[in-house]
């Protein structure tokens, strides 16, 4: 069976990157009999500079043809300075990454973190806050509506937009005596989100932790409020509410943070961040997000693009690899995904660590491409 995957390379390290994950996922799909057609649809700064859009309408219409996109990052603090600055309109994130978000209805958004006593070198953490049979958190972030999508989907709304400071963000010149933003919670789509969350923790015989600041603000207490509703039809699931600012501090004390993590959009890119950092660093983080009605799905690592190694064949590409086992996992190639998770085990049990997550005198440096090959080498 051939399957078609469009490809987004991206900015900065992202080329690099995802040549490995590419290659890595593409040899994964075939021990399940797929042969994956990556079908190129640049998008991000590396796109404007060839065709003067970050977002080439051809390459977002193919994109959201195929339904199901393998996403390098877009982004870069030099280029959104310069250019994005004179062409506000241009940034990639919003322009290429939020969009697809948007127009796909990626709902859920899959960032699972594993921390384990065997690689507890590679956290920040004292070893002894790991326990010994490590820690499963699987974040499933709400990834639509909320500040990220609420002042461009209100603003029609708003009689007078300007007299409450609401500005979109081209708009925005750093003179305003005040500036607000929107942030939207819909009840229906919450149902769905926390449905689906609710099925994944029972699936996978996890408590859910649902996260929320229920406390001060409107729209955290109608997701609590929701949330308690749906969780009458999952009796058997263990549910617990979590104030954001607590599940931070408990970051630090991963034990209370063991099960699948529901938060809203913004919390859950912060909360994410923290603990990707937390089991082992930003390069390793992989991510998922998917419409649970249609099944389109966008894999993007959730990780940034590190610009500041671009072209020196130095970032680390295992956070994309794994992503790109999502993607196997996703499409029903089972045997690919649990290859490649395994293989990455392997490797990081091994010692073999790219410069971001070795440790000081580490004798087994591998580039980003000898890293991709010795993933490869591992698939069989
Ligand atoms: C993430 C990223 C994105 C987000 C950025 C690049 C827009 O930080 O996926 O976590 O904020 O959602
Ligand atoms: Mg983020």
């Amino acid at each position: 069976m051939t399957k078609q995957i469009a490809l987004v390379t991206g900015d900065g390290s992202g080329p690099e990157m995802m040549a490995q994950a590419t290659r890595v996922t593409a040899k994964a799909a075939l021990l399940d009999g797929v042969e994956i057609e990556w079908v190129d649809t640049p998008m991000g700064w590396k796109a404007f500079q060839q065709f003067g859009d970050t977002t080439p309408s051809e390459a977002m219409k193919k994109a959201l043809e195929i339904g199901l996109i393998f996403f390098g990052g877009v982004g870069d603090p030099a280029l959104d300075a310069t250019i994005g600055k004179e062409r506000p309109e241009m940034m990639p994130e919003p322009r290429a990454l939020l969009a697809i978000r948007k127009n796909l209805g990626l709902l859920l958004n899959f960032r699972p973190m594993k921390l384990m006593r065997s690689l507890a070198h590679l956290s920040p953490l004292k070893t002894e806050l790991i326990p010994e049979e490590g820690v499963e958190m699987v974040f499933i972030r709400f990834l639509l509506e909320d500040t990220y999508f609420g002042t461009a989907d209100l603003r029609e709304r708003v009689t007078n937009a300007s007299d409450i400071g609401i500005k979109l963000k081209k708009e925005v010149t750093g003179t305003e005596e005040m500036v607000s933003e929107l942030a939207y919670y819909r009840g229906d789509t919450v149902r769905k989100y926390i449905r689906a969350a609710l099925e994944y923790a029972r699936a996978r015989k996890l408590p859910l932790i649902s996260v929320d600041k229920a406390n001060v603000m409107a729209r955290y207490a109608f997701w609590r409020m929701i949330v308690q509703e749906v969780a009458k039809e999952f009796a058997d699931v263990p549910v617990r509410h979590q104030l954001v600012d607590s599940a931070c501090m408990q970051l630090f004390h991963p034990n209370l943070l063991r099960g699948v993590i529901a938060c809203g959009n913004e919390h859950g890119d912060i909360l994410s961040d923290g603990a990707a950092e937390m089991v082992g660093g930003m390069g390793l983080m992989h991510s998922s997000a998917v419409n649970p009605d249609t099944g389109q799905a966008m894999f993007e690592s959730g990780a940034g693009t590190a610009p500041t190694l671009a072209g020196q064949d130095k970032a680390n590409p295992l956070g994309r690899i794994l992503t790109g086992g999502m993607l196997l996992r996703h499409i029903g190639a089972e045997k690919g995904a649990t290859a490649i998770e395994t293989a990455v085990h392997q490797i990081l049990i091994n010692g073999y660590r790219t410069g971001d997550i070795a440790e000081p005198g580490c004798e087994k440096l591998l580039t980003c491409s000898a890293m991709g090959e010795k993933v490869l080498s591992l698939i069989s």
